[in-house]
């Protein structure tokens, strides 16, 4: 099979042909760092929302062109004169936003098709600045129109779009349209089998951003991370890249607390590399979750972020933060909101499922299997807890197409965009459970090292489920683990395989690197309670986790775990009624946030200081 050598910026640019090849006018698309510590204009609240039914004759031309013509326009049914429109979104209900569309309006809860959203807007566009339209995320596929005229399109439904709408805007009243459309796709990513709810819509914040008409669009300021762990090492270094500034514009980076006051020049690609010693910096770790205030200027730009300094790298079998070893006691988290139900996206959603992390006595979190809402890394920064953050590469995707490679790389690249910055997040992970085949093996090895050339300073890890488990014997027979920092094992034995007791005996052959076991665990119903060897009980749960705990305590290279689940969650392919009524129920905690036996069993493990040898 050919290889793979896509530039991130090719890709980018070609899934963006892929995604807009019929749209008229090319507006230019960026990715802004750190929207959420600029001054924005909220666009969340209560939009107007049509449904376009399958196969969204409103949204899709012949030939699934996209059509401007239709609801894009925002017109209004003639009701004397000649027929015009069968559409009206100011007579139409509403939906918030940000949020799914499935637990707002009942008849939406299993839909997965195309929704029209709608709202006015008020602007009053300045000489010497810029608009753009931020979205925090929308499942799956979506189009957006201001005014009428099509400002964007973007696919994926985990990581955050910005669209440039100076030349569509106007003084006064204007109004925007996004169509977003959950179908699943054979060649997306997630493709069309997954194991959690397909929710659907405007997931997460919208805003209008404004900016100078050169401004700061990416940054990168990081404890500089050379070949090997330097203690005392205080050197900050990074880039800051500006949009259409000349060469040669200066920007400046101040961080008052740390003694850091510095300048660099961007050369002609925009990009202004810098290095700077600190006079004083308290590393960022669990313990001391230490941020600083970063002040990044140019011209009439500005951006305050918050950032922690660390050092994370792998040293053989052990994991090194600040060159100290380390082992992760953490847990699986898929963003929906425990309790309220619904994608995870509000700061209340995000101290509950701290709290609940916090009560594992946890300081390491897998974001499965997506990106989050961008508030879980704000609150692991201000916390200390520790993040593997993920693209939806989950089980079967098309991994021949060399368009869902440009996809694969492109979401790549907003995912490490997004969250460079962020000291909490410690490794990238380019997959989940995927076939144990070359095709395969060759993509994702060509995406973890895009995903090093990204981003060099973070171990890339993936979920392997390619354990070959016999009799007492375990073995990982998977080329894919060569190209890993960290490998990452998925096994339910207890559960899916063999018995509870198969672990105790267990004997595992692995690669000399950190592994975590990064899935393990078995279903429970809250409150259905019965003999250890009962399934679906809280006590064979447990039963299950202590075995598991047992066959760790043996494996020299682990470093870390995070059974699955920390809470229930929903998932259409769950069906037996009365015990998992459409959850995957093998949460710690209900989806109503009730503890399980088997959440004290790992809290247990995770106050005991002998289980987790850091090295
Ligand atoms: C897999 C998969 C999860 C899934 C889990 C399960 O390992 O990665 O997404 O939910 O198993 O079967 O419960």
């Amino acid at each position: 099979m050919r290889r793979f050598s896509l530039s991130v910026t090719y890709a980018f640019c070609l899934l963006l042909t892929l995604t807009v090849s019929a749209s008229a006018q090319t507006n230019f698309q960026t990715l802004l760092v750190g929207v959420d510590h600029r001054t924005t204009t909220s666009l969340n609240g209560d939009w107007h929302y049509l449904v376009d039914q399958a196969p969204g004759r409103a949204l899709y031309g012949d030939n699934g062109v996209v059509n401007d013509k239709s609801y894009a326009q925002n017109e209004h049914p003639n009701i004397v004169g000649a027929h015009n429109q069968e559409y009206d979104f100011s007579t139409a209900p509403t939906l918030h936003v940000p949020g799914d569309w499935n637990t707002q309006v009942p008849q939406l809860f299993n839909y997965e098709g195309v929704v029209w959203y709608e709202r006015d807007f008020d602007a009053q566009p300045k000489a010497g600045t810029r608009n753009f339209l931020h979205i925090g995320a929308a499942n799956y596929r979506s189009h957006a129109w201001v005014n009428g005229k099509r400002v964007c399109d973007h696919e994926g439904g985990y990581t955050p779009f910005d669209c440039e709408v100076t030349a569509a805007l106007h003084p006064g009243s204007n109004f925007v349209v996004i169509a977003v459309d959950a179908t699943r796709m054979v060649d997306g990513i997630p493709s069309v089998g997954i194991d959690w709810l397909n929710y659907g819509g405007l997931t997460r914040d919208v805003s209008l951003v404004t900016v100078p008409t050169a401004f700061i669009d990416d940054y990168d300021v990081h404890l500089a991370h050379g070949s090997a762990w330097q203690a005392g090492n205080t050197e900050l270094t990074g880039y800051v890249h500006v949009l259409d500034a000349p060469a040669g514009t200066a920007v400046t980076l101040t961080i008052p607390e740390a003694g850091v006051k510095t300048s660099a020049i961007t050369d002609s690609q925009g990009r202004a590399p810098f290095s700077v010693k600190a006079t004083k910096l308290t590393l960022w770790s669990p313990e001391s979750p230490k941020l600083y205030k970063v002040t990044i200027s140019c011209g009439a730009d500005s951006i305050t972020d918050d950032v922690g300094f660390r050092d994370i790298r792998v040293d053989g079998t052990r994991i090194l933060l600040n060159g100290k070893p380390i082992f992760l006691r953490g847990a699986n988290v898929h963003a929906e909101a425990p309790v309220r139900g619904g994608r995870t996206n509000t700061d209340a959603d995000v101290a509950t499922v701290f709290s609940y992390l916090k009560d594992l006595n946890a300081n390491f979190v897998r974001l499965a299997h997506y990106p989050h809402d961008e508030r879980m890394e704000r609150e692991a920064d201000r916390d200390g807890v520790m993040i593997w953050s993920e693209i939806p590469l989950w089980q079967h995707i098309s991994f021949d197409k060399q368009e869902v490679y440009a996809k694969a790389t492109a979401m790549l690249n907003e995912m490490i965009r997004r969250d460079r910055n962020k000291a909490s997040v410690i490794m990238w992970s380019v997959s989940n459970e995927t076939p144990n085949n070359p095709t395969r093996t060759e993509f994702l090895t060509n995406l973890a090292n895009e995903a090093r050339k990204l981003d060099p300073t973070r171990p890339i890890t993936s979920a392997l489920n390619t354990a070959h488990i016999e009799g007492t014997t375990a073995t990982l027979p998977d080329k894919f683990a060569d190209a890993l920092d960290i490998i990452g094992i998925n096994q339910y034995v207890g559960w899916y395989t063999g018995t509870p007791e198969q672990a105790d005996t267990l004997h595992w052959t692995l690669p000399e690197k950190p592994v975590i076991a990064s899935e393990f665990g078995a279903e429970a119903k809250f409150g259905n309670h019965g003999a250890t060897n009962q399934r679906w009980t809280e006590e064979q749960q447990a039963y299950v986790l202590e075995h598991q705990i047992k066959m760790f305590r043996k494996i020299p290279q682990l470093r870390g775990t995070t059974p699955w689940i920390l809470v229930d969650f929903r998932s259409p392919t769950r069906n037996i009624p009365k015990l998992q009524d459409g959850y995957n129920r093998k949460g710690l905690i209900s989806e109503d946030g009730k503890k399980k036996q088997g959440f004290f069993t790992m809290q247990k493990a995770y106050k005991d200081p002998t289980f987790g040898k850091p090295d």
